[in-house]
């Protein structure tokens, strides 16, 4: 069988360790249980190994290359990706200059047989996804380029503190950086009636308390709640990059990106 023809999921996918094609069963169903709970408790949900080791070998490899075809983005944003309030201090949360900078290899340019888009097209992943949500049922986005995309932190790349505008986020760890590339947030900084600015400051002048830093290891996929949860990418150094995946879920179908966020993240809008 070559690359191109190979579909499903299941070598993908560490079934025996996590079995979601398998939710029915009572052993499915305390799998989905412990997701929630650590998803309520922790804000996160982390499943170490999700990915088998030969489809995350794959994945960077894919991600080398891949290279060419790459854009690269290096940008400043304030931690919730809205203009400057011009009205307050420079250092207020709503005016603070956070700085981004990465490479993304949109889903456009993965190929079909990829780990990661076999992944993304199984219903039992999505399924499994909303169960840990409590949501009755999520969709697949319609966006050419951001549906599934890779994303590569060389030397001096980092994601500077944000909240994110989805209300939860899906990631595949591919490989750490050398070093740095650390993936630290705070769980629950702000809700939808508290925006804590006074909390948000206190993190972004350095104070470390409350700061959860996540270990990863390859093949880990996590679910979190990034709406509510401040979080970044610590700077890479090393020549070994850092490299992962977001996989873009949502409660309506149609989902695309709109023209300016294409444009900033993937430089081109289709
Ligand atoms: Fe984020």
């Amino acid at each position: 069988m070559t690359q191109s023809t190979v579909i499903g999921y299941r070598d993908v996918v560490d079934l025996d360790r996590y079995p979601i094609d398998q939710l029915d069963s009572e052993q499915g169903r305390d799998f989905v249980a412990s997701c929630r709970e650590a998803l309520l408790r922790d804000g996160v949900c982390q499943l170490p190994g999700f990915v088998v080791p030969d489809a995350v070998d794959r994945m960077v490899e894919l991600a080398a290359e891949l290279g060419d075809a790459a854009h690269r983005s290096d940008s400043t944003h304030t931690v919730y990706f809205e203009p400057v309030d011009e009205s307050v201090p420079a250092e207020h949360p709503t005016a603070a200059q956070q700085h981004s900078a990465k490479q993304t290899i949109a889903y456009d340019r993965i190929p079909e047989s990829a780990p990661i888009r076999r992944l993304y097209a199984a219903d039992e992943v999505k399924d499994f996804i909303a169960a840990v949500l409590g949501k009755p049922r999520l969709y697949r986005s319609d966006d050419p380029l951001d549906a599934v995309m890779i994303a590569v932190f060389r030397e001096g790349d980092e994601l500077g503190w944000h909240f994110d505008r989805s209300e939860f986020s899906v990631t595949v760890m591919y490989q750490d950086a050398e070093e740095g590339g650390h993936f630290d947030y705070y769980p629950g900084l702000r809700s939808d009636d508290d925006s804590n600015y006074a909390g948000v400051q206190q993190v972004l002048d350095g104070d470390s308390a409350g700061v959860i830093r996540l270990p990863s290891s390859p093949g880990t996929l996590a679910i979190f709640h990034g709406r509510h949860a401040m979080h970044r990418v610590t700077p890479t150094s090393g020549s070994t990059p850092r490299i992962n995946s977001v996989l873009t879920y949502g409660e309506d179908s149609g989902m695309r990106l709109n023209e300016l966020t294409a444009d900033l993240f993937y430089g081109r809008t289709q």
